[in-house]
């Protein structure tokens, strides 16, 4: 396991359910699962482009020259409130939102990159990792595509896969690709968590949007390598829950927080394990200090300089 003893506490970026926009919430001291809302609840950011709304935002840590000196925010294009769940997953965005930083404080040169062409019905739930082989960023979402003979999308479209893409910049990206077909299951809202920093050990979890659950998959031969679910096929962390994201304890070296959104409830409850490469094992975590309806997001743990920054700018 990676050391993070350095760290000071944690940065969550979540959206709110009806509320599309970037909120920032920090860590009451260094408790991974107490957390305050920054900026008096209020937005930090506000898509201007595309729908006007912006969900699952994701906050990445960038890598290689951009490492401890650059992070992007990026999301789903989608204001539900504006649309409907059919509409949007046959005529949805093809983009994404993109926001970058060079301090966690300011946040600039807001974008929506398009990924897919107009086969695609959406594009969902992105992330991005840091691939140390590749020395890119990978990028992933979840979309499902209609057939050619099909252009309006009104009939039945693909099951839901994982797409990705690279980039150096998140301004260009490759051609996508296909990451996880399980079809005809749909999958979406993927994350992976570097287990140490070898570019080799990771666990990976996913929604399983037609049973609704979350499971996790373990690989110890890096991105690409070989993805196996522990426990078997049927083996899940919980159902009725999506938006699955994963950090590590800054105290304690061996413990992961996983948090998982409760969707038709009070959105994200914290889990924790000692041993996170297993759908077996998560416990509910206090939830004494924890704010509800925190809707799909992420934490990022951050040192003493960046949470003291936070604090100053947007504490109360
Ligand atoms: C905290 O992290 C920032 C960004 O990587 C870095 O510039 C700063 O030097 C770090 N502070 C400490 C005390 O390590």
């Amino acid at each position: 396991m990676r050391r993070a003893d350095a760290n000071a506490g944690y940065l969550g970026v979540f959206f709110l359910g009806a509320d599309p926009y970037v909120y920032f919430y920090l860590s009451n001291g260094n408790n991974a699962v107490s957390m305050k809302a920054l900026n008096r609840g209020q937005p930090i950011m506000r898509p201007t482009k595309g729908t006007g709304g912006v969900r699952d935002p994701t906050i990445i840590v960038g890598g290689g020259k951009e490492e401890g000196r650059k992070w992007y925010i990026i999301g789903t294009d989608l204001h539900i409130g504006k649309t409907s769940w059919d509409a949007a997953q046959r005529q949805g965005s093809k983009g994404i939102f993109i926001w970058e930083s060079t301090d966690l404080i300011n946040w600039v040169n807001e974008r929506l990159v398009v990924v897919e062409d107009s086969s695609a019905g959406m594009v969902w739930a992105p992330e991005a990792i840091w691939d140390p082989a590749k020395e890119q960023y990978l990028v992933h979402w979840a979309s499902k595509f209609y057939p050619t003979s099909d252009p309006r999308h009104t009939g039945s479209p693909s099951n839901i896969r994982i797409r990705y893409a690279y980039t150096s910049d998140f301004k260009t990206f490759s051609s996508p690709q296909t990451l996880i077909d399980k079809s005809p299951t749909n999958i979406i809202d993927l994350t992976f968590l570097p287990l140490d920093s070898s570019g080799k050990n990771f666990v990976r979890f996913m929604k399983d949007e037609t049973k609704k659950t979350v499971f996790a998959e373990v690989s110890t031969t890096g991105l690409f390598g070989t993805w196996t679910r522990p426990g078997g096929n049927d083996a899940i962390i919980q159902s009725g829950v999506e938006g699955p994201t994963a950090y590590l304890d800054n105290q304690d070296a061996k413990k992961v927080h996983l948090l998982l959104d409760h969707y038709g409830g009070d959105g994200y409850r914290p889990y924790e394990s000692l041993n996170p490469g297993s759908n077996s094992g998560w416990v509910a975590s206090g939830r004494g200090q924890w704010p509800a309806n925190l809707r799909h997001g992420s934490v990022l743990p951050v040192n003493g300089t960046l949470y003291e920054a936070l604090r100053k700018k947007w504490g109360t």
